[in-house]
């Protein structure tokens, strides 16, 4: 087992990575100090393939576990199913000390993390991820939000778990789509921060898609570790924290413009190469470095073209995401593989230039 300490005062906690550590997960949780309730909420795709398991060995550790399930998918991220799930938190008579567990996705996590932050306002939360995306990204730093209408994760608040608990192992049973979206966002961290890190998954494409549990433990470690390292310096995201965002400016336009029809890790990785090809521009990112991360989204089955989609409309939606500055659309840019900037210096023109290019 792997962790990572989010040093963050009295709101800090662990990530602990490791493969099979749903089977500690009570003993993990006592260490918490947990010994009696607790609420697990998922989705019954999670549910069948690990949330039963889990209730029953929580529930031989002795806790008095009660599951409670949201259908799949982003749509769930409302403010509806919330408060459905406040009237359940209400009728099974959950406390304020009572910890919720929010055992899936990033969806989950969004959701569950919401729901425990304003429920009684604020009961413990307890992240169990069990996609890629979730356990190098949304499980930590404490961003949880619902979306409502056009606001997309724009209803929320910053609220800190107090464990993440990452079983690597459940990373076998997702589907090649949702690990390669994942993929976006572990090369994402190497890019902004770690060289290394980026010539460690140069070098083990081959175990890292064979889903090697020693090669999954150490993607996951150095990219939660990443997150981690940004968001102590940052925790409610008024500057160095944007560097998570590279390759999201044209990625979100993309997923826009596309009415989510492209996914979001695809999404991610068109938008890093558009911002690589923009800083290539501008005298930055030479030596290959262009090459290097063309090759390493090809080799993690991501897509580098940009789909068929009015450029205009893409420009447009850029100007209107919620993350510009003054009127100005931000980038992040890489100056090298290791090394980002951030800047609303960019002029359009090139940003067009290299979109319909
Ligand atoms: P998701 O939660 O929808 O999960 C993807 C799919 O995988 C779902 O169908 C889910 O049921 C399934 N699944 C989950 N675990 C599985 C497993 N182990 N085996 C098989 N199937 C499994 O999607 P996601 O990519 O994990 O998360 C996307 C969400 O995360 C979005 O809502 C996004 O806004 C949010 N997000 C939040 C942050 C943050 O900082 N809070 C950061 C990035 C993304
Ligand atoms: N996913 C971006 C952030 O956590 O700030």
């Amino acid at each position: 087992m792997k962790s990572v300490n989010v040093r963050l005062g009295d709101r800090s906690y662990d990530i602990l990575i490791g493969t099979g550590l749903l089977g500690q997960a009570g003993r993990l949780l006592k260490y918490c100090g947990f010994n009696d309730r607790l609420i697990i909420i998922t989705n019954p795709v999670v549910q069948a393939l690990y949330g039963n398991t889990l209730r029953e060995r929580l529930s031989a550790d002795g806790f008095r576990v009660t599951i409670l399930t949201v259908a799949d998918g982003e749509e769930q991220k409302s403010l509806d199913v919330a408060g459905r799930l406040y009237t359940q938190l209400g009728d099974c008579y959950a406390e304020r000390t009572t910890p919720i567990l929010a055992l899936g996705g990033g969806v989950i996590g969004d959701l569950a993390g919401f729901v425990a932050a304003t429920y009684m306002r604020g009961v413990p939360l307890v992240q169990i991820p069990t996609t890629l995306l979730a356990q190098v990204d949304s499980s930590i730093g404490g961003k949880v939000a619902v979306n409502h209408g056009k606001l997309k994760n724009e209803i929320g608040a910053f609220y800190q778990p107090v464990l993440v608990i990452s079983d690597t192992a459940t990373l076998k049973t997702l589907p090649a789509n949702e690990f390669a979206s994942g993929m976006a966002e572990v090369i994402k961290s190497a890019v902004i921060k770690d060289s290394d890190f980026f010539t460690i998954i140069e070098n083990n494409r081959g175990k890292i898609k064979a889903l090697d549990d020693t090669a999954l433990e150490e993607v996951v470690f150095r990219s939660a570790s990443i997150k981690a390292s940004v968001v102590i310096q940052d925790e409610i995201d008024m500057s160095l924290r944007n560097i998570l965002n590279f390759g999201h400016t044209a990625g979100h336009a993309i997923e826009t413009v596309s009415d989510f029809g492209v996914e979001h890790g695809h999404a991610v990785a068109i938008g890093m190469m558009v911002a690589a090809k923009i800083a290539e521009k501008l005298g930055y990112f030479e030596n290959g470095d262009l090459i290097r991360l063309k090759s390493i989204l090809e080799g993690a089955d991501l897509p580098l073209i940009m789909p068929e989609l009015d450029t205009g409309k893409i420009i447009m939606a850029m100007k209107h995401d919620k993350k510009i500055a003054g009127g100005k659309v931000r980038f992040v840019l890489p100056k090298a593989i290791g090394e980002v900037f951030i800047t609303d210096e960019v002029n359009m023109s090139l940003v067009e230039e290299v979109i319909s290019g």
